[in-house]
């Protein structure tokens, strides 16, 4: 029989403590997110609800029912000026890597985007992540830049790697 394929949809609170455990992961063995002290669910939930009040998408991937990862997208600089462009972040948890649930989130929340009228997309990733890097750049994020040794976490220097994706140009005379 065929793997089933994944699921993708809004979060939902009940969705929080998978997350939890997922964002927790990344925090204490991972390069992905530089934090190094692990949060709680109460965390979690202000980071949704401040996501809901944005008004900007965080999609949850089931697989056969489980949850299988999460993505969303933020504006990536607090400024009203930066307001056209957004910052995404993808995670999907272990046992379900390399089967197309990162391609399946990222998918939707770059439809999600353009529908918004979002005018660029930009992930920044540590440039060591191969993973990441090939998953944007099929979706046709470039590099556009390369900042070296600007995080530090597990007793070494990290670069990151910046990519964007920039949709349909937008009218000047728009807002
Ligand atoms: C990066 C990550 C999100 C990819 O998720 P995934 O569900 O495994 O990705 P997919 O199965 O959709 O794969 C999509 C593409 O990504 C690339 N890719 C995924 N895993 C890879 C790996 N281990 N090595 C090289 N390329 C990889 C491939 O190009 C792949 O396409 P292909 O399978 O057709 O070759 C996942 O590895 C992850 O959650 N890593 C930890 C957190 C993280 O790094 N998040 C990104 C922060 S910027």
């Amino acid at each position: 029989m065929a793997a089933e394929l994944p699921q993708v949809r809004d979060t939902e609170l009940t969705d929080l403590p998978a997350i939890l455990e997922l964002h927790n992961a990344a925090i204490a063995a991972g390069t992905a997110i530089w934090d190094t002290e692990p949060v709680d669910l109460a965390e979690r939930e202000r980071w949704l609800a401040e996501r809901r009040a944005a008004g900007t998408p965080v999609l949850t991937a089931t697989v056969a029912g489980r949850f299988a990862g999460y993505a969303g997208y933020r504006q990536w600089w607090p400024k009203a000026g930066y307001r056209h462009t957004m910052e995404n972040s993808v995670y999907v948890a272990a046992g379900h890597r390399r089967s197309g649930v990162a391609s399946a989130l990222l998918a939707e929340l770059l439809a999600r985007a353009r529908a918004s009228g979002v005018h660029a997309m930009v992930a920044a990733i540590e440039s060591g992540n191969v993973a990441s890097i090939a998953l944007h750049r099929n979706f046709g994020f470039q590099v556009v830049g390369e900042l070296p040794e600007v995080g530090r976490k597990f007793d070494r220097w990290l670069d990151l790697t910046l990519m964007q994706l920039t949709f349909e140009a937008r009218v000047a005379s728009e807002p």
